[in-house]
C-alpha cells in the first residue's frame, strides 16, 4: 500500500493508529451534557491520532476554481488539476463575468442589505428573474441567496403537516431537510425506480403528494429516470418538483437542464436549481406558475428572512447566461470531456458506478484506503473530493471527480496517468487479497 503525501513520521505513525471503523456516521449522539460539546470520539477524529485523513477536508483553495489551479498541501503550495469544482462550464473566472462583476460592483456597492421582501432588490434581480423566466419557459422565477436556502425553503414553503414528500433514496440533504421542516410525512423511494415510487405514492392515495427528483445524481452522477418516474407520479396525481442543481446549463441542447434532454419539460410544474454550479456563481432559483411562486414569496422563510442576493453575483450570473447561450460549443466541449474521461476510466478497471455524465465516483468501496489513496493523489496533484459515508453508502465509499469544459485533454490525460500509478494498483492490489482470503 503506498503511504501518503504527508509523510512525516507523525502522520505515518497515526496513519498505522487509523480506526477506519470510525466515521463521520459515528458522531452524530449527544454524549455529553453541554450541546456546545461535541463527542469526545469526534474531536479526537478531527485533531487526534487520525486527524491525517480529516486534513482532506477543506481544502485551502489558493487560486480560482479553474480546471487547473492550486491549494494548500502538506503545508505547501501545491499545483492541482482540479477535478473538485462545479465550474462545468468555465464561467466561474471567465474575463466577460469578471468584468461584469466590476461593472456592477462599482455601481452597486457589495451587499444588497436587506431582506427582498421588505427591503426590496436591484432592476439587476428583476431582471435576473425574468431571464431565468424566460430561459425556462416558466410564468416567474424567484431566486435565493444559497442552493441550499432555496431548496429547504421551497419545500417548506408549500408543504404542509398533512402532505407527503416523496423523495429518491439518494436526494440531496438539502432536499430531505426541506420536508423535514415543513413537518409533512416523508416517504422514500429507490433510487430511480418506478416500482418502488408506484408503492410509496399507493400508501398514502388520500394526501396531496409532492415527488421530488433531482436531474443529475450529484454523489452517483446519473440522471433521473424522468419518464418512467413521471409516468408514475401522474397515474397517482401526485405533483412534481426538481432539483437540477448540476444539469441546468450544462444539460439540454439550450442548457435547460435534465428536462430538456429527455424531452419532459412541460410535465414538470416547479423546477429549481443553483447559481453555485454551471453558472459560476452562488444562490438558488425556482422557476414556475406566478400563483405558486406569488404564495411562495411570503411563505419560504429562506426568502423571507434572509437577505436578497449581493447584486454583484447577480450581473455576474447574467453575464455568464448570456455567455453560455453564446457558446453552445462549451456545453459540447464538457460532454467531449466527461464521455472521454469516463471512459478512460473504465478501460482503467476504475469502477465509476452509474455515472454517466460529468459527475463521476471513483469508487474505493473502503474508508481507510480511501483517506490514504486521497493524500497520495494530492501529493500527485489530482484534486479530488473524498467522500465518506453517511454521504454515500460505506461500500460505496469513493472520490468524486468532476469534469469541467476548461480542462483539456492533456489535464485529463495527466489526471489519468495519476490514477493509473496510484488508485489503481492499490485496488488490484485489494481484490487480490481479497481473492487469496475468499
Ligand atoms: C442536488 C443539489 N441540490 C442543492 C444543492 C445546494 O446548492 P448550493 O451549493 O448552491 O447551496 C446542491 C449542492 O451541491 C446539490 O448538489
Amino acid at each position: 500500500m503506498p503511504m501518503s503525501g504527508n509523510n512525516n513520521e507523525h502522520e505515518s505513525e497515526s496513519e498505522s493508529r487509523f480506526d477506519a471503523s470510525l466515521g463521520l456516521g459515528d458522531f452524530v449522539v449527544g454524549e455529553r451534557s453541554d450541546p456546545l460539546a461535541p463527542p469526545a470520539g469526534f474531536t479526537e477524529w478531527r485533531r487526534g491520532a487520525v486527524a491525517w485523513a480529516a486534513a482532506l477536508y477543506e481544502p485551502n483553495m489558493l487560486g480560482s476554481a479553474d480546471a487547473r489551479t492550486s491549494i494548500q498541501y502538506d503545508g505547501k503550495a501545491q499545483s492541482v488539476i482540479n477535478l473538485c469544482s462545479y465550474n462545468y462550464l468555465g464561467l466561474a473566472n471567465h474575463p466577460e463575468v469578471i468584468a461584469a462583476a466590476n461593472k456592477t460592483l462599482a455601481k452597486y456597492g457589495m451587499g444588497a442589505c436587506g431582506s427582498p421582501m421588505l427591503s426590496g432588490m436591484t432592476d439587476l434581480h428583476r431582471q435576473l428573474e425574468r431571464t431565468m423566466a424566460q430561459f425556462l419557459g416558466r410564468e416567474d422565477a424567484m431566486l435565493f441567496n444559497s442552493g441550499f436556502g432555496g431548496a429547504l425553503g421551497t419545500l417548506s414553503g408549500l408543504l404542509r403537516k398533512s402532505d407527503v414528500a416523496i423523495l429518491d433514496n439518494r436526494s440531496h440533504l438539502s432536499l430531505r431537510d426541506g420536508a423535514v421542516l415543513s413537518r409533512c410525512r416523508l416517504g422514500r423511494f429507490e433510487h430511480n425506480d418506478p416500482a418502488s415510487l408506484e408503492a410509496a405514492l399507493a400508501r398514502r392515495k388520500d394526501k396531496r403528494q409532492l415527488v421530488v427528483i433531482e436531474g443529475i445524481y450529484s454523489m452517483d452522477g446519473d440522471f433521473a429516470n424522468l419518464e418512467d418516474l413521471l409516468n408514475v407520479a401522474e397515474a397517482h396525481n401526485a405533483s412534481v418538483f426538481i432539483d437540477e442543481a448540476h444539469s441546468m446549463l450544462a444539460c439540454g441542447e439550450n442548457g435547460r437542464g435534465a428536462a430538456e434532454i429527455f424531452g419532459v419539460e412541460d410535465r414538470i410544474p416547479l423546477v429549481y436549481g443553483t447559481f453555485s454550479k454551471a453558472f459560476g456563481a452562488l444562490g438558488g432559483f425556482v422557476a414556475g406558475s406566478s400563483e405558486t411562486l406569488d404564495y411562495l414569496r411570503f411563505y419560504a422563510h429562506s426568502y423571507v428572512y434572509s437577505c436578497a442576493l449581493p447584486p454583484v453575483v447577480v450581473g455576474a450570473i447574467l453575464k455568464a447566461i448570456e455567455v453560455a447561450t453564446r457558446e453552445p460549443q462549451r456545453r459540447t466541449r464538457l460532454w467531449e470531456n466527461a464521455n472521454y474521461f469516463r471512459a478512460q476510466l473504465n478501460a482503467l478497471g476504475v469502477n465509476t458506478g452509474d455515472s454517466t455524465t460529468y459527475i463521476m465516483p471513483l469508487v474505493v468501496g473502503d474508508r481507510e484506503r480511501m483517506y490514504r489513496l486521497g493524500h497520495e493523489l494530492r501529493a500527485r496533484g489530482l484534486f479530488v473530493a473524498p467522500v465518506d459515508y453517511p454521504a454515500v453508502p460505506e461500500d460505496r465509499i469513493c472520490f468524486r471527480a468532476c469534469v469541467t469544459a476548461n480542462h483539456t485533454r492533456a489535464d485529463l490525460d495527466e489526471a489519468l496517468n495519476i490514477v493509473s500509478d496510484t488508485f489503481v494498483p492499490a485496488q488490484l492490489q485489494h481484490a487480490q487479497r481479497s481473492n487469496y482470503a475468499g
